[in-house]
């Protein structure tokens, strides 16, 4: 019997319907590395995948599954900095250039010391993310709220992507309508072709 996916999943899939090899891709969270994991395996080696945590154990659980899978090289660049760095570590080289960037955020799960992402340091990221996007790009965020502080985040998140000009921005949300337990949310935003704002200025699709 199907299930629904789940919004990680969700995420996976939107990212697979972008990512040619080739690409350049984004985590913005590497955590346990299952996002970069799939960045890795779409771009190939001919792409390049920048991802970023500021816990050392995230980072080298991220680079095990790599390695595991055989998608680790040098093609692939696992950084220890805060993502609010993220336009500064990624270099000018990936500004406009860059098809997908994924946030996930909340807790690494199983982690000894759990560091949750705050909500100033996750919207200077997301701010920093809309120039680095290529056109046409993807940008997918899913976001909990059920731990402490994420549902301020969670909120703080949508209101900054709701204000996001329709003429640049296609901004789409997947949630759990009937889930009790505050359940996450996945935003998908698309930075628009300039060519499909001159055909079609303001409106969707
Ligand atoms: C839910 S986990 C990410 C899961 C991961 N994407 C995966 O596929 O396994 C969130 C991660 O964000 C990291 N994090 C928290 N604040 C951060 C920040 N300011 N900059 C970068 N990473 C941060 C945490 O250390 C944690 O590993």
């Amino acid at each position: 019997m199907p299930s629904l996916p789940r919004l990680t999943e969700m995420a996976h899939w939107l990212v697979s319907l972008w990512i040619r090899p080739g690409d350049f891709a984004i985590d913005a969270t590497a955590g346990n590395g299952h996002d970069t994991a799939i960045l890795a395996r779409l771009v190939g080696l001919s792409g390049r995948v920048l991802a970023l945590d500021i816990q050392p154990e995230g980072l080298e659980n991220t680079r095990l599954r790599l390695v595991e899978e055989g998608t680790f090289g040098e093609h692939i660049k696992l950084v220890l900095a805060d993502h609010a760095r993220l336009e500064q570590v990624a270099s000018a080289e990936w500004l406009g250039c860059v098809r997908v960037i994924m946030f996930n955020l909340g807790y690494r799960p199983n982690s000894e010391r759990p560091v949750s992402t705050g909500l100033v340091t996750t919207l200077s990221a997301m701010g920093q993310s809309l120039g680095l996007l290529a056109e046409g790009g993807l940008m997918t965020v899913v976001a909990y709220r059920a731990h402490e502080g994420g549902e301020s985040e969670t909120q703080a998140i949508l209101e900054w992507a709701m204000g996001l000009d329709d003429r640049l921005w296609h901004v789409a949300r997947y949630d759990l309508p009937n889930i009790r337990s505050r359940p996450p949310i996945l935003l998908a935003i698309n930075k628009r072709k300039q060519k499909s704002l001159d055909k079609n200025f303001g409106h969707f699709p």
